[in-house]
């Protein structure tokens, strides 16, 4: 299998690495980076726990190869966080009762904050549509959605 140079930031760290051809951006993260807040289940595409941003966006990380992630830059739920303070939406994650095992929860946390990034007052039809790509097996989703609804407000005061 052939080897790549690559070059691209993750959670604003830079990083060169030699990638093998068909090394997918998620076990880069996990295996090489040692980044297992990013989780690894079905690895098709249908689970979406292992939801990372590529420059801003969601992707499902088992779905893009390493090679693609060169000159762009990645988000990780380790990077989302600052200074060891957990962001309102992790708080409302908190007090919604929007974790149950987590195994989950790093998804909905990046697909989060991206959706609110992009759009800080979001319909419940738009936090559905965003989110609707991740799979919980616990919580049942209202309180995923509500977590998100309840951040989006408190963003308005
Ligand atoms: S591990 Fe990527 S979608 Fe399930
Ligand atoms: S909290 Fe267990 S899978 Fe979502």
């Amino acid at each position: 299998m052939s080897r790549h140079k690559i070059s691209f930031s993750v959670n604003g760290e830079r990083y060169e690495l030699e990638v093998e051809a068909n090394q997918t951006l998620l076990r880069l993260l996990r295996e090489d980076l040692g980044m297992t807040g990013t989780k690894c289940a079905c690895e098709r595409g249908d689970c979406g726990t292992c939801t990372v941003l590529l420059d801003g966006e969601p992707v499902k990380s088992c779905l893009v190869l390493a090679v693609e992630a060169d000159g762009r830059g990645v988000t990780t739920i380790e990077g989302i966080s600052k200074g060891g303070e957990i962001t309102p939406l992790q708080r409302a994650f908190i007090e919604h009762g929007a974790v149950q095992c987590g195994f989950c929860t790093p998804a909905f946390i990046v697909a989060g904050e991206a959706l609110l990034k992009r759009n800080p007052h979001p319909t419940e039809e738009e936090v559905k549509e965003a989110i609707g790509g991740i799979l919980c097996r616990c919580t049942g989703y209202r309180q995923i959605i509500d977590a998100i609804m309840d951040a989006s407000k408190k963003g308005e005061k």
